[in-house]
């Protein structure tokens, strides 16, 4: 594994690599002696705002015996129209490995081409990988190491999101069940469907539907970075899918809620339902920490 981009590129003996060093990071924290990153210095190049992508990446890379670079596209040349293939070629001769958080999917592609940098995707508009491995190392944690399996897994809200994305392919690439609940209007394409080619997963309008059964319950933001001018449109479309305890009725006896965060109290999920599951979702944040300590040591080149 030379990057992560996506979920979709990933293998499941490669998810189930990364789980498995996450189990031993978050466990063996503030004890280890192993450094692999050491002398390495790796950038952090955003595109988009964030507290738990930053915090935990700068937080890790420094665990690792690395050091972490801020660069907000806002400072560097990047964003002022330098190409991204000159950014990542300058950067490849200087630096150890790149996190990038920006819009396009192809742009983390094009930086890890043309840097040959160990290159992790930290939110694109296709995909959120990271978020995903903490989550499915917080389902083991909760259930036991490959509980998923037997799962069924509800994603709600805005379908075609990143995190929506990126829990189509985990499904797939794991086997598990996956139902994403949304308006049909914010549903994955026929032709998006088309290349997940996956018949565990199901497209549904009718939120109820989507979280009978279900053991996870995930949710997200409906409006996501970038999104922002379609706001009240979205909100008067998302509402018959907002987590809340009338529509866990539904969910498996013995089911957690998730979400990414930052989470809207009132849209996507109420107040009640994310302070009742909030010791889930507050391990999912903090397992962004320990599961991308395992992606980096995972990618890290020895030093040259
Ligand atoms: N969940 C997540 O990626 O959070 P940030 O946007 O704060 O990094
Ligand atoms: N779908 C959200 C995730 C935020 C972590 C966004 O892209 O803004």
């Amino acid at each position: 594994m030379k990057n992560l981009l996506s979920i979709e590129e990933l293998s499941a003996e490669a998810i189930l690599a990364i789980l498995s060093l996450g189990h031993k990071m978050k466990a063996e924290r503030g004890r280890g002696t192993q450094f692999p990153l050491a002398g390495q210095t790796w950038a952090l190049i955003f595109s988009k705002s964030s507290t738990r992508t930053r915090v935990s990446f700068e937080t890790g890379i420094g665990e690792l015996g690395g050091r972490p670079m801020f660069l907000s596209t806002r400072d560097i040349q990047l964003g002022r129209g330098e190409p991204i293939e000159d950014t990542a070629r300058v950067l490849g001769r200087m630096i150890h490995g790149a996190v990038i958080r920006t819009y396009g999917q192809n742009e983390v592609e094009l930086f890890a081409r043309y840097s040959e940098l160990p290159t992790i995707n930290a939110l694109t508009d296709d995909e959120h990988p990271c978020q995903i491995l903490a989550d499915l190392l917080t389902i083991e944690e909760l259930y036991g190491v490959g509980s998923w399996r037997k799962m069924k897994i509800a994603f709600m809200g805005d379908g075609d999101n990143n995190m929506a994305h990126s829990w189509l392919w985990a499904a797939k690439r794991l086997g598990f069940r996956i139902a994403i609940g949304g308006p049909e209007k914010y549903l994955p394409s026929a032709e998006y469907r088309a290349r997940l080619d996956y018949d565990g997963a199901l497209f549904t309008a009718d939120a109820a539907e989507a979280v009978e059964g279900a053991m996870v319950v995930n949710t997200d933001t409906w409006v996501s970075m970038g999104q922002e001018s379609e706001k009240s449109v979205r909100e008067s479309h998302f509402l018959p899918y907002q987590v809340n305890d009338a529509l866990l009725k539904h969910a498996a006896p013995g089911h957690s809620v998730f979400h990414c965060l930052p989470a809207y109290r009132g849209m996507e999920i109420t107040a009640e339902t994310l302070e009742r599951f909030a010791p889930a979702i507050f391990t999912e944040a903090e397992n962004r920490l320990h599961v991308q300590k395992a992606v980096l040591a995972t990618l890290a080149q020895p030093l040259k």
